[in-house]
């Protein structure tokens, strides 16, 4: 006998302090719901949008525990559309978001817009007009070295982020993100070492004597070439294809915002901002179209260190998928806790495109259902180090029904009431 399957509005973890939101949906229609619940609460928006490429971009799956194991086995799934039938509906999309983006933040509040060449001068001019000429703060170049090497102009090697401010009394502290000294720039000072033997290098202005030592830290300018794209096989990589270097997120939001900060991205994909954010103590909400990009972001947020601990708590509001999949699963009680197992699952759609039984889980946990929430107690990932799924776990007696929610590679969340062994 298969497991029930049911539906949960939301999912929130029982026992750790919730580090903020993921959400599923579509801007700018989100937009009003947003508003009803964080209107002027945000202290900073970061919005990396799409950027009018007319491509598709993928997620690299890897399927099963042979996927995890070997990287052999892997599967190109797609996780959002660039595509727009002329460019007035992507201004559109974005005049609605970036309005919207404004009525949350707070008055002390700044926004990130990250953008490339093909729509910058639409968005400076589209800033300018909703968050006013006086509000303008920079205009941040980041600049790397991969892509293609252009022959006909020369190679395009950065994006634009352009920050502005929600009003003249905005937060910001540039000591936030202090840098290396040896990763600034400063190849056109002379060297020298002083009377107590710290070196340092100099510029002379004026007539007069600047000194940068080695062992002060220095702070970024506008222009940010310290901080690279993510390589091909760089641990970070979660196979999001846009996917944002975390150090680059760190040092926004270190500046921009202070602990318990709300801080916002209604375009999060792998859940950059969100990783970021928990990792300095700063709470989230962040927004995404797309099922893979809120289940890519989840797992990262589970596995991602932070303090003595391995794992930041957040809640997910997403539609349910489907209930075109049977699971297999149990649960038995002992003492002060239950037994959960999972036996099975399968869909015919997966099974079409090769994938059978547990190797179409991604991960999957186990808790109750409170109402139409699922609260989560205890979780198994496939990850690198471990790309066998855990299939039997213990949780403690907590209120409500025991409940199972499966995450299948496809980003679709379910929930299943496991069968009784009692
Ligand atoms: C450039 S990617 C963001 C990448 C992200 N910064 C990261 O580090 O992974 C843009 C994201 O916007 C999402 N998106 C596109 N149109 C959207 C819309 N109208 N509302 C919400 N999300 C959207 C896509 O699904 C995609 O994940």
């Amino acid at each position: 006998m298969s497991a029930t399957y049911v539906c949960c509005a939301a999912e929130r973890r029982f026992g750790k302090d919730s580090m903020g939101t993921l959400i599923q949906g579509a801007m700018p229609g989100e937009g009003q719901a947003l508003l009803d619940r964080f209107a002027g609460q945000v202290q900073t928006i970061y919005l990396d949008p799409p950027f009018n490429t007319g491509k598709q971009f993928d997620l690299k799956v890897r399927i099963g525990e042979e996927g995890y194991r070997t990287g052999a086995r892997t599967m190109m799934l797609p996780a959002y559309d660039d595509r727009w039938p002329d460019r007035e509906q992507y201004l559109q999309m974005m005049r609605e978001t970036l309005v919207l983006s404004r009525a949350l933040l707070k008055k002390e509040g700044t926004i990130f817009l990250h953008i490339d060449s093909r729509m910058h001068a639409h968005m400076r001019l589209l800033m300018d007009e909703i968050f006013g000429e006086n509000n303008f703060l920079n205009e941040i170049i980041w600049s790397y070295q991969t892509g293609g090497r252009a022959k006909t102009y020369f190679p395009r090697k950065h994006d634009v982020i352009l920050f502005y401010a929600k009003s003249r009394s905005y937060y910001f502290n540039l000591k936030g993100a202090p840098m290396e000294r040896a990763q600034a720039r400063s190849n056109h000072m002379k060297r020298a070492v002083d009377e107590e033997g710290r070196s340092y290098r100099s510029i002379v202005s004026a007539g007069k004597e600047y000194r940068y030592y080695d062992d002060e830290p220095a702070y970024p300018g506008d222009v940010w070439d310290d901080i690279s794209h993510l390589q091909q096989k760089d641990p970070e990589r979660s196979g999001y294809e846009t996917q944002k270097p975390l150090k680059l997120l760190e040092r926004i939001i270190s500046c921009a915002t202070q602990e318990g900060d709300l801080v916002c991205d209604l375009f999060c994909g792998s859940g950059t901002t969100a990783v970021a954010a928990a990792k300095l103590g700063r709470r989230f909400l962040c927004v995404d179209q797309s099922p893979l990009a809120i289940a890519v972001a989840g797992k990262r947020l589970s596995l991602t260190t932070g303090g003595k601990e391995t794992g930041f708590a957040y809640d997910v509001e997403a539609p349910c998928g489907a209930d075109n999949c049977r699971a297999e699963a149990e649960v038995f009680p002992a003492i002060s806790s239950y037994t959960v197992r999972l036996i099975d699952f399968a869909c015919e759609e997966a099974e079409a495109q090769g994938v059978k039984g547990l190797d179409a889980v991604d991960h999957w946990s186990a808790g109750f259902i409170q109402g139409d929430t699922y609260r989560g107690c205890v979780s198994s990932a496939r990850t690198g180090a471990t790309p066998a799924l855990k299939t039997v776990m213990e949780m403690p007696v907590c209120a409500g029904e025991p409940c199972v929610m499966i995450v299948d590679i496809w980003g679709n969340r379910r929930f299943y009431l496991p069968r009784r062994r009692y």
